[in-house]
């Protein structure tokens, strides 16, 4: 049927059919390496968090704080593996962010579960009327945002890069030094 259009001997027809032929293969190929692969993002949660020396300064407007997240990522992919060229963590509370940490980038290969470690330590001013309210109440809500930039590897193609972010909500009871738990980000 393009044949027939194309021996009319107008040749843009002719440069148009092939390029819409080459245009319709590489879809349909990409299309097959897409259903082949089928890559999703990976997925993020938090299971442990470590709370020390959480409490105003002598002056009672600056809050000090020491808090470790244990960060779980997982790659769900069977035959995806991932690289991470970019992770960083920022750590909000009272609706605001008190301090963002670098985290250790990695390779990831397919099907696997990471555990990093974001550590902040220091203090924060403009949030102790946040910390005097939850003291009262007994609990903790922190907000942990997990920034990352990845590369997929399928077969031997790198594409990239994607950003997926992580957005963890945490609740610990004030006075525990270690709590453990699962708490799933939303991405
Ligand atoms: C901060 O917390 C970590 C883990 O909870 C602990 O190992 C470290 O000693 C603490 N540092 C200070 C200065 O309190
Ligand atoms: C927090 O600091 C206040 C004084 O600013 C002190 O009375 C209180 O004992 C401290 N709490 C803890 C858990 O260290
Ligand atoms: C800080 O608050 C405590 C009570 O919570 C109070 O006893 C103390 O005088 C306050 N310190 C300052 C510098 O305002
Ligand atoms: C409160 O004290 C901390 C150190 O303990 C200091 O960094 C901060 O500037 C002080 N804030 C005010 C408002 O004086
Ligand atoms: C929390 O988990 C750690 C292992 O990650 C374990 O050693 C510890 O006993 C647990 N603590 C509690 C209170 O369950």
């Amino acid at each position: 049927m393009l044949r027939s259009e194309s021996s009319d001997g107008c040749c843009c027809c002719q440069l148009l059919c092939s390029l819409l032929k080459i245009v319709i293969t590489a879809g349909f190929a990409l299309f097959f390496w897409w259903l082949i692969f089928r890559p999703r993002l990976p997925r993020a949660s938090i299971h442990q968090i470590q709370l020390s020396d959480f409490n105003l300064t002598a002056n009672n407007s600056t809050l000090r704080f020491n808090l470790t997240v244990a960060v779980a990522l997982r790659n769900p992919n069977k035959r995806v593996s991932l690289y991470y060229d970019a992770l960083d963590a920022a750590l909000f509370y009272g609706g605001k962010q008190i301090q963002s940490a670098p985290l250790p980038v990695f390779y990831q290969p397919h099907k696997n579960t990471a555990e990093l470690e974001g550590k902040f330590r220091g203090s924060a001013a403009g949030v102790a009327e946040a910390f005097r309210a939850e003291r009262a109440e007994g609990t903790f809500n922190f907000e942990v945002r997990v920034e990352s930039s990845l590369r997929m590897k399928l077969w031997f193609v790198k594409i990239g890069h994607f950003h997926p972010k992580f957005d963890c909500k945490v609740g610990i009871s004030g006075g525990v030094p270690v709590t453990n738990g699962t708490w799933n980000c939303d991405r």
